[in-house]
């Protein structure tokens, strides 16, 4: 069967993170007990997987010619770097994609981990509806014609898909015919960058200036803010004692929720 859209967001990340990570580090590689309890419902890599590359957008709209100094002499889809304050986005996910390779999932499904995502723009051809329309990628590779590659692909998909197979692999059905192009935001999952050093510790996310957005990943209001504060400021308190409760001390106290005493007193001291 043919996948519709390219891209790497694929179930088969979470089959290689489920089996893969714990099959060679175990069900509990940490001995701190929090973050092992965290796999349950954040993914390995949400945690370890760490990438500063800028997002992308690709605009189908855009025909890029062949690079004369590429031996691989083939058409492109424009592309160009998007945000420079790239962030990376979470989501959760069941390891099956939905239509425009959203992923699907949802908090307290029983099967969901919170995964996360490089966000990336597509600028998609689409029908009068909305609908996206897959081009045939070998076609434009060679001819650039991205009109001819659409109306290939849709006839194409129109001869395979059912409605059992549309139910069977969650595909979209048949679109029509080529109407305009519209924006998308979608996303590639992240899985490569795996680091100890940098892994993202309990202040990363339990602060509200963290790198998770609780309340987009489905938490209400309150539970996001206490979620947020859960290392709580007014009990952490200032600790290096330089008059202010800031995110140094939530660094200390970090140390401290990861029973590395010696780095909380090192801190301490270094800090006076
Ligand atoms: C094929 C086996 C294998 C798989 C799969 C695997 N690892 Fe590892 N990993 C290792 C080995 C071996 C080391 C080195 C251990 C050492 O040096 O003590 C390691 C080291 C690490 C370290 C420590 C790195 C450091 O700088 O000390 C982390 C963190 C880690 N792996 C996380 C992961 C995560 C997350 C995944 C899944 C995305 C994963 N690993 C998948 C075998 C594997
Ligand atoms: C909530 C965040 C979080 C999650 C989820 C998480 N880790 Fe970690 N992991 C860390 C941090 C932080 C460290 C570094 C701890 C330290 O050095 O104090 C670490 C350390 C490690 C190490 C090095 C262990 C050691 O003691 O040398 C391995 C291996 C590892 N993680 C693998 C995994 C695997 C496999 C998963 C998924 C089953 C996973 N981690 C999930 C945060 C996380
Ligand atoms: C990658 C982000 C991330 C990191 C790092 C992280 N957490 Fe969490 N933590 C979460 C999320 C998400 C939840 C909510 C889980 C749920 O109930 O769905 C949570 C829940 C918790 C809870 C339960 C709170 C409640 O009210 O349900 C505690 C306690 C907690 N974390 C402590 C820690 C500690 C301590 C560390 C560091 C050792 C840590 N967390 C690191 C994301 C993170």
């Amino acid at each position: 069967m043919k996948r519709p859209l390219n891209n790497d967001l694929s179930a088969h990340d979470v089959v290689i993170d489920h089996q893969m990570c714990t099959d060679c580090h175990g069900q509990n590689p940490h001995d701190f007990e929090t973050y092992n309890e965290h796999a349950g419902f954040v993914s390995c890599t949400a945690c370890h997987a760490r990438t500063e590359k800028t997002a992308a957008i690709r605009d189908f709209a855009v025909v890029v010619p062949p690079d004369p100094n590429n031996p691989l002499s083939i058409y492109s889809v424009g592309i160009s770097d998007a945000t420079p304050d790239y962030k990376v986005s979470f989501a959760w996910f069941d390891g099956s994609v939905g239509p425009e390779n959203k992923p699907r999932g949802a908090r307290g499904d029983g099967k969901s981990r919170i995964y996360p995502y490089k966000p990336v723009g597509m600028n998609l051809p689409r029908d009068a509806d909305g609908n996206v329309i897959p081009p045939r990628w070998d076609s434009f590779f060679k001819t650039g014609n991205m009109m001819d590659a659409l109306a290939q692909g849709r006839s194409e998909y129109a001869a395979l898909w059912t409605p059992e197979i549309g139910a069977k692999y969650g595909l979209p059905p048949v679109p029509g015919e080529f109407d305009h192009f519209a924006a998308s935001e979608s996303g590639f999952s992240i899985s490569h960058g795996i680091t100890r050093k940098n892994a993202y510790k309990c202040a990363s996310c339990h602060n509200p200036a963290g790198v998770m957005d609780f309340e987009k990943l489905g938490y209400s209001e309150e539970k996001s803010e206490s979620l947020e504060n859960l290392l709580g400021l007014p009990p952490v308190g200032d600790l290096n004692g330089d008059g202010k409760i800031d995110a140094f001390d939530l660094l200390i106290f970090q140390n401290y929720w990861h029973g590395n005493q010696d780095a909380m007193l090192k801190a301490l001291k270094n800090n006076q």
